[in-house]
């Protein structure tokens, strides 16, 4: 099962933003627009490639998901959700990092605009289905940040991986970024309630720290808990497959 977290490219919003920047600026709108306008067919356009690049990824995945399921009787991936940036966060994100606002800038500085998350049952799954596509000989590994072996601070973990896929135009092939993030159903629990908190803002400090620090608790909570689930399903299911650390 994917499920896809936004709607598909909208043209309406782009345009909007774009015009509101643009009458922001000295010169009048009018002597703007031509260029306004190259540059939404330039976003639009790029936008395409990577949504077809996030598709390719999640079809990758599917596949290998079946396998597993024909060869193993077993499901490696509980389910997908995919999304492409919006262009309201790619402008929000350019203008933070001060980079120009164009569409060579997003390429060569935005990594996420596509991204995939891949939730599996366990953790051997999360590693034998991330390696299997990393293996893949036509696309490229660009970035891998281990977050499961290395737990952030404030306990959060997930296997992230950047992957520049060819996406086949009349042009020739464009090799574009999708970020994957590969993670276990209790590490996407843990996540979820931890992004809400994050961005829960009208909670008073004390009693945002003490939440922070009960979550920390919980991601330990549950990284034995996962450990142990795992033990007995190696125990059921035999010992790990190759391809698996
Ligand atoms: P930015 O995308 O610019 O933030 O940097 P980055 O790509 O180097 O960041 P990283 O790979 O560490 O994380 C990218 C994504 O992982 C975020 O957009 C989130 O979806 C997820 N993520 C990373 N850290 C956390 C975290 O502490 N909590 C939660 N809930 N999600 C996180
Ligand atoms: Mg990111």
């Amino acid at each position: 099962m994917i499920l896809d977290r936004q709607s598909r490219i909208n043209t309406t919003e782009l345009r909007t933003r774009l015009g509101l920047m643009l009458s922001q600026m000295d010169q009048p709108f009018a002597d703007m627009q031509d260029d306004a306008v190259d540059l939404v067919t330039g976003f639009l356009d790029q936008l395409q490639v990577y949504e077809g690049a996030m598709y390719e990824i999640s079809t990758k995945l599917e596949i290998l998901d079946s396998e597993f399921q024909v060869q193993f009787s077993h499901d490696p991936i509980h389910h997908m959700e995919r999304r492409l940036k919006s262009i309201e966060s790619i402008l929000g994100k350019l203008e933070r990092k001060e980079l120009p606002i164009t569409v060579q800038s997003m390429r060569d500085n935005l990594f996420d605009v596509a991204g995939v998350r891949v939730i599996c049952n366990y953790r051997d799954d999360v590693y034998s289905v991330a390696n299997y596509l990393s293996g893949q000989s036509d696309i490229q590994v660009l970035r891998v940040k281990d977050y499961i072996q290395h737990p952030k601070q404030n306990g959060y973990r997930s296997l992230h991986v950047i992957y520049a896929v060819p996406v086949f135009l009349s042009s020739g092939a464009h090799y574009t970024p999708v970020e994957v993030q590969f993670r276990t159903i209790a590490m996407d629990y843990w996540a979820s309630l931890e992004h809400a908190l994050r961005y829960k803002t009208d909670l008073p400090d004390d009693k945002h720290a003490e939440h922070s620090q009960t979550l920390l608790d919980c991601a330990r909570s549950l990284q034995n808990v996962e450990t142990q689930m795992q033990t007995i399903h190696r125990d059921i299911n035999g010992a790990p497959r190759a391809g698996e650390p």
